[in-house]
């Protein structure tokens, strides 16, 4: 094992850690490819993302993912392919590629089913379309409550109160967290969920829910790459024994072809990253994929593309350098791709802001 000094050296990123005990990654430290939650849970440091993978394709691209060595599975109710990505977990399953228990399967809350009476049916509704008894991990998708749309009515209900209205607009509904969370909990107590946490939370809302909560949050998921590096928000949740998972780990990629990001603000284009990758033989998203697990982080890049599956997954023979670590984290510009600041309004005609 790697003295947590010479850790900290290697990864350089991580220099602000000051008390050894809050690091939960202790043996993965030379590959990187698991995380530890506070449980003793162990899960794959690479997931694959669904968000905007087509059900046409997506039961495919379950069955290629397990093929090629993915474990990690990072669901959500809004994706509106979790019955295809269920379809394609069965068959990987029931061909005896892979086990139930060899599988961590996350999934998220929609922000329609906060109220405590919904988030059960809510999870019964992942799980069916899952073909699960039972989700590893069930995150609360947003800090934002909507008005409640029922299953029958639409699902999934996205961001729209009534898509049909003359001016379709969200409809908010003021639920305190702590009903969401404590119904959360029950899900736990209930068998129906291992793990329990947030995405897209701050310090401020982690800390309110870790006052009153009797399952703390074991997974924090949020948005983070070499634009988006939020070192105070990782380092808080180091010292709460909060695992965190990176979306959108490459950068702008995701949200090009959805006017979210300027075709300039691509970070696997940067020269710096292109000559990172230059030198080790791989690719600018490997080099951008590899500080994401190297800062002991988890990551759930999408792609339904076969040879980026694999590319994606081929983080562990090559090591970046403490410098290199500074240099990608020294690109941060604290520029938020998915933020409903700005895509509520653009997108949904309402002015929703989170973040300020
Ligand atoms: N909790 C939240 O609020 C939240 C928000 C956003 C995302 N997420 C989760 O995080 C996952 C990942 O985030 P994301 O999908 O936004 O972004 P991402 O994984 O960083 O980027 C996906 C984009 O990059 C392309 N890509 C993938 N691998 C590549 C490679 N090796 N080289 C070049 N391009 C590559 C993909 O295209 P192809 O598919 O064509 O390969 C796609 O356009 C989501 O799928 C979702 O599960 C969660």
């Amino acid at each position: 094992m790697i003295p947590f000094q010479a850790w900290v050296e290697s990864t350089g990123s991580l220099s602000y850690v000051s008390n050894p005990s809050v690091i939960f990654h202790q043996e993965s430290i030379i590959s990187h490819e698991k995380i530890k939650l506070a449980s003793g849970a162990d899960v794959p440091s690479v997931g694959l993302g669904f968000w905007k993978i087509d059900r046409a394709v997506a039961a495919d691209v379950v069955q290629s993912s397990i093929d090629v060595g993915y474990r990690h599975f990072d669901a959500a109710c809004d994706y509106g392919n979790e019955a295809e990505v269920g379809q394609g977990l069965a068959a990987a399953i029931s061909s005896g590629k892979v086990r139930r228990h060899e599988l961590w399967v996350t999934s998220k809350l929609w922000n329609t089913y906060h109220r405590g009476e919904h988030v059960r049916q809510a999870v019964k509704r992942s799980l069916a379309d899952l073909r699960f008894d039972y989700l590893d991990l069930y995150l609360v998708h947003f800090p934002i409550s909507l008005a409640f749309v029922p299953f029958e009515h639409r699902y999934p209900p996205g961001w729209f109160y009534d898509p049909k209205a003359t001016s379709p607009a969200m409809k908010s509904d003021l639920v305190p967290i702590r009903e969401t969370w404590e119904a959360m909990q029950e899900l736990v107590r209930e068998g129906l969920v291992r793990e329990i946490g947030v995405s897209n939370f701050g310090t401020s809302l982690l800390r309110d829910l870790m006052s009153y909560a009797t399952i703390p949050p074991a997974v924090l998921q949020i948005e983070l790459h070499p634009f988006l590096t939020q070192e105070k928000l990782l380092r808080f949740c180091q010292e709460s024994s909060i695992a965190v998972t990176g979306f959108s780990p490459l950068g702008a990629e995701s949200y090009f072809s959805i006017n979210m990001a300027k075709p300039d603000e691509g970070v696997i284009t940067l020269p710096i990253v292109q000559s990172i990758a230059a030198k080790y033989k791989r690719s600018a998203a490997q080099v951008v994929l590899r500080w994401g697990v190297q800062r002991g982080t988890a990551i759930v890049p999408k792609t339904s593309n076969l040879e980026r599956l694999r590319e994606n997954l081929a983080l562990f023979d090559f090591e970046l350098t403490a410098e290199e670590m500074k240099t990608i984290s020294g690109l941060n510009q604290n520029r938020r791709f998915n933020d409903p600041g700005d895509f509520a309004e653009a997108a949904f005609n309402t002015f929703f802001p989170i973040y300020e």
